[in-house]
């Protein structure tokens, strides 16, 4: 509880309020004012007539005091408040079970999960007879066949509903523009009951989301936990998990129980100055404004209630002072109210934990919080103990707030003491996903435990409902996942979930994940990584160690891939006789490898023991402005967006400048050398475009670090880029298509299939006319035109006629998601569909590629190529996987195919257990070691 706080002696002195407490409180209370009364009765009789409704004024001021919990008994209750009548009970046999209890800890094998009236009524290794027996026909049962079964997904940080897709004009209900501070807002007022997303998330494993209004204001309103799954009524009330009584009962709600938890959301640093054109000054006096109108209401509600306590009822008014503006914020102040912040630097930490102890209030949660692992103690400050910290994996780098991100952050914080939760914030991340937020954390050091906790639990706990979800247990909500894989092994898909005890998935497409798949992944110590973020205060040294001459030699390699003459990616055995073998590199290029008798003769330099990892080609990063961009909203640590001919007004002067990427790379950056680290080696850049003409991408390398270094620059012009869509600068589309063929220069070029003409395009109906359109050409210029669609969301539908008129595809992202409308057939794959994009195109022989949207992602490159082909159900080899971000690529925009290699100990890339440790590089003569 916040120290110093004045609460009146019938207040439960704890924020974790138990119901012994209130029961206390109200008898205490009771006897206060009998003995007020009576004391006044029998005194002051003559001087004061008590007003009728003196008790109900009595008890609403006592009710001003209760602090948020569930009802007395709620861990008793035989059926859940959201139970659907009709729903069948099911018997969940043969799991393991992660019930999330004992810190995370707790598994039970073979267990059991009885689920009946929206809630669990068995959790443990065999569910009794008096629960259900084998002539309960009408029990649905599931033989979970030993795969893992989780409490589902809560995510403590979305803005699903208020910022729906397909994104629409009319359809954004995120950010408030109308006040810097405006906490009388609610995120339930713009709740739309038709995101498309809802249904993508569940079948990702979520079932609650905490929707909060966007980061634009100080005080952007009131926020409210969800469940995602359809309801009867099809309202967003009907979807509002545990809704404050005010809003099902208004006034009329009865003051004895407990209130339910409130929700808030604030915003510091850059967003609001921005917003509201001022500076974090403004705003930090905004927020001691609006608290100190707050405190002033909740003085003047002390002091009546005070009064009337004491029988002091002369001059009273009717009821305690109340202000509908200020009330959500008093109710702050009262300990009510879950505050989530949205911030991310050191000095927004200091000013903000510094409001906290000025108008004494808590904080739940601090988020996006990039700077949090830095400055751990100025949290543990926080009024009333410290806050809960909700960060992203590795989305970093894409503000400058966010410059100083790291991979660690999860990690250290947790190892600080603090209470860590993966969020997506989406649809910034699709929440779909939120699960891989967690695999990524314990990928870079978070426990296990910790990490599906930082999903499930933790979030359940920061926002006061871990009474009823975040832990399978006994009298908990019937919500959980029965996943494919262990949850936290890379791809890890629900095979059913369970929202309120209803089955989520009607029709699931389950996947058969391998054996190896089952356990939690073991992942390499990044130790050294962790406590260097520390030290030099988030910006690491990122560089490696070059060998150029010296020989280097790898040992313990168990497999390998490599780049054959014609580009493709084949496999390789080092391995002998089932043992690791030895890869021997000089001056960038193998001289030897097999087993240790033949390879080990020679003289071995540094020595670096893989410990059964692999080596396999460097991949290729395409779609963001890596090699363009640094940090994507500062013009000045970027190369700029080009003018549109069509729908800028272009300066005479540059009407017949040839628009190059190569002419604007930056080398060197961060995300460029975290990519490195990852295993990525080279980039195709296009400038940055938003209208419909582009212009000519080049080709990099990723360790290079200038353009003057030997191969830095591995083809000065790649294609030709332009992009379709209706999004792109208020043209009509057949007008870009019109201008698209036009016969212009660069056109000509393409035209006679001199380089690729690579088009952004989404909707499977703009690319029908494209390939209309290539066959025209094609037809005039007895040439092929080199056709590569990108993006292209719903290049699935036209799969044959793609493979028919030999065009190539990039999908960008990975995992496509309907952002837009163009992208509304996006097709989700498993457990949604039987296939992802990706196969469908692979199995029509498209050659296809995977791209990225933002350059923080590069990095991750190898998990989203490792992913596609475990969605794939054993259709793809790790070479195609390979391929997905090398030769395709490659090959698909006629780009010399490069021959660098990544070295990854303890395992190949597609494993969470493996760490790219060293980039072998024939062209450049040298082994850069990390
Ligand atoms: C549990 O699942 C495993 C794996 O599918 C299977 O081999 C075993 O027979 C199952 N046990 C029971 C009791 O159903
Ligand atoms: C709200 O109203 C419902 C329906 O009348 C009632 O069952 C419930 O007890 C009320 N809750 C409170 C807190 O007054
Ligand atoms: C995946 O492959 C397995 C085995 O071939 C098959 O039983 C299953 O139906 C496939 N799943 C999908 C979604 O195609
Ligand atoms: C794809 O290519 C393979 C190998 O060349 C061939 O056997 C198969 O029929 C092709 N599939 C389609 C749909 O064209």
């Amino acid at each position: 509880m916040p120290k110093g706080s004045t609460l009146p002696p019938f207040a439960s002195p704890s924020p974790t309020s138990n119901t012994r407490q209130i029961v206390l409180g109200l008898v205490v209370f009771t006897i206060l004012s009998l003995w007020s009364s009576s004391r006044y009765l029998s005194t002051h009789s003559t001087l004061t007539v008590i007003p009728s409704n003196a008790q109900r004024i009595l008890d609403d001021c006592a009710a001003l005091y209760y602090l948020p919990g569930p009802p007395p008994n709620f861990a008793a209750r035989d059926e859940s408040d959201r139970y659907v009548p009709g729903t069948r009970p099911t018997l969940i046999t043969n799991a393991t079970i992660w019930t999330g209890a004992s810190g995370g800890r707790e598994v039970v094998h073979s267990g059991e999960i009885y689920i009946d009236k929206g809630i669990v009524k068995y959790v443990g290794k065999r569910v009794p007879e008096t629960f259900v027996t084998s002539r309960d026909h009408h029990v649905l049962r599931i033989n979970a066949g030993l795969l893992w079964v989780t409490p589902a997904i809560n995510d403590l940080h979305s803005h699903l509903g208020v910022d729906p897709v397909p994104e629409l004009r009319g359809s954004d209900d995120t950010n408030s523009r109308n006040g810097i501070v405006q906490p009388w807002l609610r995120s339930l007022d713009g709740i739309d009951t038709h995101d498309e997303a809802y249904r993508l998330s569940i079948s990702g494993g979520v079932a609650t989301a905490l929707v909060l209004p966007g980061s634009a204001n100080a005080i952007g309103g009131q926020a409210f936990v969800i469940k995602l799954r359809e309801t009867k009524d099809r309202t967003p009330l009907s979807k509002v998990l545990e809704p404050p009584y005010s809003l099902l009962n208004g006034t009329h709600a009865d003051p004895s129980l407990p209130p339910r938890w409130r929700y808030i959301k604030h915003a510091a640093g850059e967003n609001p100055s921005r917003v509201y054109h001022g500076t974090r000054m403004d705003t930090i006096w905004q927020f001691r404004v609006a608290y100190n109108e707050a405190r002033k209401v909740k003085l003047a509600q002390d002091a009546y209630c005070a009064k009337a306590r004491a029988g002091q009822w002369a001059g009273l008014p009717a009821s305690p002072p109340e202000s509908l503006q200020w009330e959500a914020l008093v109710d702050v102040l009262r300990g009510r109210v879950k505050v989530n912040i949205h911030i991310y630097e050191t000095v927004d930490f200091t000013s903000l934990v510094g409001l906290s102890n000025e108008f004494e209030f808590h904080v739940a949660a601090f988020h996006h919080a990039h700077e949090a692992y830095l400055v751990p103690d100025v949290l543990k400050q926080t009024y009333g103990g410290p806050p809960g910290v909700a960060v992203f994996a590795t989305n970093a780098r894409y503000k400058r707030e966010s410059y100083r991100g790291s991979e660690f952050a999860a990690k250290l914080l947790h190892d600080q003491g603090l209470q860590v939760v993966m969020k997506s914030d989406h649809p910034v991340l699709n929440s779909r996903f939120l699960l891989y937020e967690a695999q990524q954390a314990h990928y870079y050091g978070l426990d296990d435990a910790t990490a599906l906790a930082a999903v499930t639990s933790t979030p359940a706990e920061l926002a006061g409902l871990s009474h009823r979800i975040g832990y399978i247990k006994s009298g908990h909500d019937a919500d959980l996942v029965i996943w494919d894989s262990h949850p936290l092994a890379l791809g890890a898909t629900p095979n059913q979930v369970f929202i309120d005890g209803i089955p989520q998935l009607s029709k699931p497409f389950v996947l058969q994940k391998p054996p190896g798949l089952q356990t939690v992944p073991k992942t390499p110590d990044f130790e050294k990584e962790a406590s260097d973020a520390v030290r030099y205060d988030g910006l690491p040294p990122l560089k490696p160690t070059k060998r150029t001459d010296s020989a280097v030699t790898f040992v313990n390699v168990q497999s390998m891939w490599i780049k054959g003459s014609s580009g493709a990616v084949e496999s390789l055995l080092v391995a002998q006789n089932g043992r690791p073998g030895v890869v021997v590199v000089r001056g960038g290029t193998i001289q030897c490898f097999g087993g240790a008798t033949q390879c080990m003769a020679s003289e071995q330099g540094d020595i670096i023991d893989l410990h059964g990892g692999s080596i396999s080609p460097g991949l290729v990063s395409f779609g963001s402005g890596l090699g363009l961009v640094e940090i994507p909203p500062e013009a000045s640590t970027n190369d700029g967006y080009i003018l549109d001919p069509i729908s800028d007004t272009v300066p005479s002067l540059l009407k017949d400048v040839e628009i190059r990427a190569v002419d604007g790379l930056l080398f060197g950056g961060r995300n460029i050398l975290i990519a490195y680290r990852s295993g990525v080696t080279s980039a195709i850049a296009y400038p940055l475009f938003g209208g419909t003409f582009g212009g000519l991408s080049a080709a990099f390398s990723l360790g290079a670090s200038h353009k003057l270094e030997e191969n830095a620059v591995v083809q000065d012009v790649v294609a030709l880029h332009v992009g379709l869509s209706h999004l792109r600068n208020g043209l009509s589309v057949s007008t870009q298509i019109g201008f698209s063929g036009d016969q212009e220069k660069w056109f000509k070029a393409v035209s006679e299939g001199k380089i690729p003409l690579v088009v952004d395009v989404d909707k499977a109906d703009h690319i029908a006319t494209l390939l209309i359109l290539k066959s025209e050409v094609d037809r005039a210029s007895g040439k092929s035109l080199r056709l590569v669609l990108i993006r292209a969301s719903e290049a699935h539908l036209l799969a044959k006629e793609i493979a028919d008129a030999g065009v190539g595809v990039i999908l960008i992202p990975a995992r496509q998601f309907p952002g837009t409308w163009d992208q509304l057939r996006a097709l989700p794959g498993p457990p949604l569909t039987p296939e992802s994009a990706i196969g469908v195109l692979f199995r029509h022989n498209v050659t296809v590629g995977l791209g990225i949207t933002e350059e923080w992602e590069a990095r991750n490159h190898r998990f989203d190529i490792a992913w596609a082909a475990l969605e794939a159900n054993g259709t793809l080899s790790k070479a195609d996987a390979i391929s997905l971000a090398s030769s395709n690529i490659e090959s698909l925009l006629n780009v010399e195919p490069q021959m660098d290699l990544v070295a990854y100990a303890g395992g190949d890339f597609s494993e969470l257990s493996s760490k790219p440790v060293a980039i072998i590089s024939p062209l450049r003569s040298y082994v850069d070691i990390f």
